[in-house]
């Protein structure tokens, strides 16, 4: 039991005790910052400004700069991994990304992702860029895309909501789709190490469409390779938090926070929960050394109606209030592009006045 609280501490856990409730927001660089768009306009390209160090550095301080927020998170992209291992990503205005399609999943190798001209060197200068010039009072999240989301992006070639042909494919195909699950487990488990090399305190794990598997797959293509990667981190980076941000998840917490209790509480620092769960409930049911991040509706953000947007507030932290520490304020998806500055700055505001008064 004393073994497992001493593996539990970790840089990222001494430095939210200190914070109490710290806050950032996903995507919390982006469209909605007119000084992101002063630099957007002149970048026909969004992912290129992601592989320029010199831009992705300032983007990535441009919102702690203007809100002070606790975290910044590295401004790149979760689908830079599948560019790397050879597909042709883009961006398209108003159509969002769309990936390149291949015939076969068979002959993609993880291993390219080492070379040394690989374009994922770029996030990790960037990185070691950033890390000098935050303040010692924050911490820089890396991240990566989970093995089953970025399947879904490498099978249909872009954002979709349901995922019947993915899924009959992997039936079909089981060995093709192990060794493409594979493959990206490997990819981000080295992604993930490059970056806390480079300097991230922290590693995020985006899992946006975990949300659309049944129990079974989910062990198999969600739950499996979260553990293969998180261990491997934990054993090489002990220092360093992980969070997890499996969107969509709340059908399958129960099972999974009750089978899995160990793995949680020894792997996972932090689970970052979206809007669409309830955060009580959630908090009720995760051990205490488990750190809670949410879960504001983004969609909150975008209305001129303020008693609304401080209830939703207040409501968050009653829960982190009883929780005490260990908790990260935060949205339950990305800031949307039309969402207000002022309401930014107001949950800022609120969410500090409530510690120091609280
Ligand atoms: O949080 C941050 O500030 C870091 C930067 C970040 C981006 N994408 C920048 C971005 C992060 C953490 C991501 C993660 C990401 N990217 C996810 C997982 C989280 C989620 O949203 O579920 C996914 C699925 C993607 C793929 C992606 N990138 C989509 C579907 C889109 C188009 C939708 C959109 O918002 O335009 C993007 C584009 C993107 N990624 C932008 C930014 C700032 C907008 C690009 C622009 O300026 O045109």
């Amino acid at each position: 039991m004393e073994n497992e609280k001493k593996q539990k501490k970790n840089d990222f856990l001494e430095f939210l005790e200190k914070k109490k409730i710290p806050i950032w927001f996903m995507r919390q660089a982006g469209r909605y910052l007119p000084e992101y768009m002063e630099i957007r306009k002149n970048q026909k390209d969004f992912l290129a400004m992601c592989y320029n160090p010199k831009i992705s550095s300032l983007l990535t301080l441009q919102p702690i700069q203007r809100f002070d927020f606790d975290f910044a998170i590295i401004f790149s992209d979760i689908l830079v991994v599948l560019d790397a291992l050879g597909y042709n990503v883009k961006f398209l205005d108003r159509v969002g990304p769309v990936v390149e399609k291949k015939n076969s999943f068979l002959d993609l190798d993880h291993n390219v992702l080492k070379m040394k001209n690989s374009k994922l060197q770029t996030v990790y200068e960037s990185i070691s860029i950033v890390k000098k010039m935050l303040q010692e009072n924050k911490q820089l999240i890396g991240f990566v895309g989970a093995p089953w989301t970025l399947a879904c992006y490498a099978y249909y070639g872009k954002s979709l909501r349901e995922f019947h042909e993915i899924k009959a494919f992997a039936y079909n195909n089981q060995q093709e789709f192990a060794h493409l699950i594979k493959v990206l487990t490997n990819s981000c488990l080295l992604h993930a190490s490059k970056q806390l090399e480079a300097g991230a305190d922290i590693i995020q794990i985006f899992d946006s469409w975990s949300g659309a598997l049944n129990e079974e797959d989910y062990k198999k293509w969600v739950l499996e390779p979260l553990r293969e990667v998180c261990i491997s981190l934990k054993a090489k980076y002990p220092s360093k938090g992980i969070i997890w941000f499996p969107r969509g998840s709340m059908a399958h917490y129960g099972y999974i926070l009750q089978e899995s209790k160990k793995f949680f509480s020894e792997f996972i620092d932090c689970i970052s929960i979206d809007h669409t769960t309830s955060i009580k409930w959630i908090s009720d049911l995760l051990d205490e050394d488990v750190c809670i991040q949410g879960n504001l509706d983004p969609a909150i953000l975008l209305s001129h109606n303020t008693v609304q947007i401080d209830k939703a507030v207040d409501s968050i932290l009653g829960v982190f209030a009883k929780k005490k520490s260990r908790c990260v304020f935060n949205l339950g998806h990305g800031i949307l592009p039309d969402t207000k500055i002022e309401n930014v700055s107001r949950v800022i505001r609120r969410v500090r006045n409530f510690w120091h008064n609280g």
